[in-house]
């Protein structure tokens, strides 16, 4: 209750300071970054009049109340950019009346590049990711037509969506459309590590930032791989099943096979430091706690991926000293330029 007050507090707020949008000339059009692969998002479409303006608007809804049902749990609300747009405090993510969910909110970032979405690839569209929140009891409890209607007798919003489509009709597409082009604009590749890459100044790596990378390299990068730190397959990584969520199935849920019961995506790793807690379930609270998992807490589930046993040995070995190195390399991967990129902050 108290988070809702607070929020409901920053709305009001927000709410008055909601005419800088436009002022604010902070807009930079999509790059693709070199060392990355190709984005698969298309920022594009016949309806759109203004890509700055379709921006300015994803980014007022994304910190919007008013999608959800009872106007006080917006998209940023279990999305908060300092931690790497994840809800800090919850291991699961708790929506409209505080109902809770079945799963840790991931974080966005480098969505323009990714092929799937979701813990469990229900989606292969950023473009139509937000549907699910947006109605789904658990998160904001509402429909198209409940928010519809709000949006249609709020001024600014006429405003911003004349600005921006066309038609400059408010319709789901062209909510939806709005909401993944901000999205997919938030690009994650200024950490320490891709200077490093890149051999950029403020890319030194220390002896133990380098000694993690290469351990990683050998023992984590199969799964965590490439410049996203993902293959996007589906994997079970050992995890004990939840009791108190009984009907997660992991991959399963969507592919229908038992050979894929509990397998999650592979998370990427960039701002891992700052979006604890970790797994789909948040269970493990720090990195220390998922280096010791790795290392002697994996379970020979029914599916656990071949990588995770050799012979009677269960889990990825690690010295305590490997454990650190591994840390300090992952904590190369925090990019403080886009945890703080104004770009992305409340309008
Ligand atoms: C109540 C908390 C909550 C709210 C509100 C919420 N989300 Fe999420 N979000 C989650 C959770 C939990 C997941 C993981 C879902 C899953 O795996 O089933 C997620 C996943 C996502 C993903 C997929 C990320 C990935 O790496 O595949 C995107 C994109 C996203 N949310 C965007 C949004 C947008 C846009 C809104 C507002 C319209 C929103 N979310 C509102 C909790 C929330
Ligand atoms: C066999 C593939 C595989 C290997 C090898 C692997 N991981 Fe993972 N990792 C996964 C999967 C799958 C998940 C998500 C599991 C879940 O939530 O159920 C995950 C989750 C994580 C998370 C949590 C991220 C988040 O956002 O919640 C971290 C951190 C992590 N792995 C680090 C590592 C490190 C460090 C290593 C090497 C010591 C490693 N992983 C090796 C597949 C792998």
């Amino acid at each position: 209750m108290k988070n809702i007050l607070i929020y409901i507090g920053c709305c009001v707020f927000l709410s008055c300071s909601s005419e800088k949008i436009d002022e604010n000339n902070i807009y930079k059009p999509f790059e693709q970054p070199a060392n990355f692969k190709t984005a698969t998002y298309n920022f594009g479409g016949e309806n759109i009049k203004d890509e700055e303006a379709v921006f300015n608007l994803g980014r007022a809804l994304f910190y919007e109340g008013k999608l959800s049902s009872d106007n006080s749990i917006s998209c940023a609300e279990c999305h908060n950019q300092y931690f790497a747009f994840t809800h800090h405090g919850h291991t699961l993510s708790a929506g409209v009346n505080e109902a809770l969910g079945t799963r840790n909110a991931q974080p966005i970032q480098n969505m323009a590049f990714m092929d799937t979405f979701t813990w469990d690839g229900a989606l292969e569209q950023l473009g139509r990711q937000p549907m699910i929140p947006i109605t789904a009891e658990v998160e904001m409890n509402s429909t198209f037509e409940e928010v519809k209607e709000k949006l249609n007798k709020d001024n600014k919003y006429i405003s911003l969506f004349k600005k921006a489509y066309h038609s400059g009709k408010i319709t789901e597409a062209t909510i939806l459309k709005a909401l993944g082009n901000f999205m997919g604009m938030m690009v994650s590749n200024n950490s320490k590590y891709d200077k490093y890459i890149r051999g950029e100044e403020g890319g030194t790596f220390t002896e133990q930032e380098k000694r993690g990378l290469e351990t990683f390299n050998n023992k984590c990068a199969t799964c965590h791989s490439g410049s996203l730190f993902t293959d996007e397959s589906y994997r079970n990584n050992g995890l004990s099943v939840n009791k108190f969520i009984p009907n997660e199935k992991g991959r399963q849920v969507i592919s229908e096979k038992d050979e894929d019961f509990y397998k999650f995506k592979v998370p990427s790793l960039r701002n891992v430091e700052r979006s604890y807690p970790y797994m789909h379930d948040g269970r493990l609270s720090s990195l220390k706690k998922v280096l010791d998992f790795y290392d002697s807490k994996v379970e020979d589930t029914p599916n656990l991926d071949p990588l995770l046993k050799n012979g009677d040995r269960l889990g990825i070995p690690l010295t305590d000293d490997e454990k650190d190195d591994i840390i300090a390399f992952l904590k190369t991967l925090t990019d403080y330029e886009f945890l703080n990129d104004p770009r992305f902050e409340a309008p």
